[in-house]
């Protein structure tokens, strides 16, 4: 099989490379990549110069481009990661999240068809659902929850997902969609939650918590995911959407403390700031779905995936220390500056 896989300069998109390359020697990867400020070419050092692996920079929105790639190539299946990710920036400005996660998927899609309708997948989020209240923690996400989007993030992405599944009743074209959970692990970009608080506390910064941080996310360990994505590629029903999630809900206060506790600081760091606009309160996904048909399960409990985690980034300050140094200063103090 010859993939490609778009945004896999980013975080998940280069675990799931990583992840094809061991499982599946025989197969042939063709990362597309803009290389946006949350693109790292640096990650993907270890696979350059493996000969079953391309890397070309490619913005996904560039028609031309893509199908020069697709002519050159002829894939057997594209994966989509390529995003704009983080809900904090879409709340800022608004604009590029629309052009990469909208029109860029109709980009990809449209290839796919002109090329002999090539599989296609949808990596997708849990948070086109919107979100649970707190209170009933009886209440998950299913595939069949209706799509009740809340940040500009979360809305491009749904619309990508409504735009998949048009594509596969309209034109018949084989798609997948993946709607998981927050990811974590390696190569995370330090302006997500858990890869701040650990960059910041061993710098024995101020840990800033939205709100009174009692929000709910469900954290999946990175492997988890990739692995879930590879098997929905190989066994997965056309035109389905499968959420991914291994129930482990946790506040994020918990979470914070939890990092700072494996850290050996204090929790006299916790800064309490102003909280996001929109906020959404809980996420939980009910993986029934993908466990039933695919035997989909978690391997990798939080308890040892965040330690896992940690000590990644005790070991790959050569990864990280650049990208703080560089443009995410300005973004620091922008978002961060003045929040009280
Ligand atoms: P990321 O921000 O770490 O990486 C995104 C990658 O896409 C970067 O390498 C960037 O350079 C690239 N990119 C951005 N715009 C592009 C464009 N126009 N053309 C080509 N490449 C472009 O994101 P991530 O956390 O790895 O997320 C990957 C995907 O998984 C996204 O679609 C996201 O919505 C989805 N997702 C993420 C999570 C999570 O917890 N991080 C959870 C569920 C779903
Ligand atoms: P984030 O990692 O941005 O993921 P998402 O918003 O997509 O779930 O944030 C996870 C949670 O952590 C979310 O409830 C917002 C909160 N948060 C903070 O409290 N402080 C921070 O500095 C960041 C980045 C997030």
């Amino acid at each position: 099989m010859n993939y490609f896989v778009t945004g896999g300069a980013g975080f998940i998109g280069s675990n799931f490379i990583f992840h094809m390359l061991r499982e599946h020697p025989e197969d042939r990867i063709v990362c597309l990549d803009k290389l946006t400020y949350a693109g790292n070419l640096s990650t993907l050092s270890p696979v350059m110069n493996d000969p079953h692996f391309r890397f070309c920079k490619v913005d996904i929105c560039d028609r031309e481009a893509v199908n020069r790639l697709f002519d050159e190539e002829h894939p057997d299946a594209v994966v989509n990661f390529a995003a704009e990710s983080h809900v904090d920036r879409s709340i800022e400005d608004p604009g590029i999240f629309l052009q990469t996660n909208i029109i860029g998927t109709s980009v990809l899609m449209d290839a796919c068809r002109s090329h002999g309708n090539v599989r296609y997948h949808q990596v997708s989020t849990d948070e086109v659902y919107g979100d649970l209240p707190l209170d009933r923690p009886d209440l998950f996400f299913t595939e069949t929850t209706p799509i009740h989007t809340s940040s500009p993030y979360s809305s491009s992405k749904a619309s990508a997902d409504l735009l998949v599944l048009a594509y596969y009743r309209t034109y018949g074209l084989p798609v997948t969609i993946s709607r998981c959970s927050n990811n974590y692990g390696p190569y995370h970009f330090p302006e997500k939650l858990i890869p701040l608080m650990i960059i910041n506390c061993l710098h024995d910064k101020p840990l800033p918590v939205y709100g009174e941080g009692l929000n709910v996310r469900d954290w999946l360990y990175v492997e988890d995911h990739c692995r879930a994505i590879d098997l929905i590629l190989q066994k997965g029903r056309i035109g389905e959407v499968y959420n991914v999630g291994g129930h482990n809900e946790m506040r994020n206060i918990d979470i914070v403390k939890l990092i700072i506790h494996e850290l050996g600081k204090s929790e006299d760091l916790i800064t309490y700031v102003a909280d996001r606009k929109g906020h959404d309160l809980r996420y939980a996904i009910d993986p029934e779905k993908i466990h039933a048909e695919l035997g989909w399960l978690p391997e990798t409990k939080f308890a040892d995936g965040i330690k896992k985690t940690i000590r990644w980034y005790l070991d790959n300050e050569d990864w990280w220390k650049p990208i703080i140094s560089g443009e995410y200063q300005h973004y620091y103090e922008k978002m961060y500056g003045n929040r009280e």
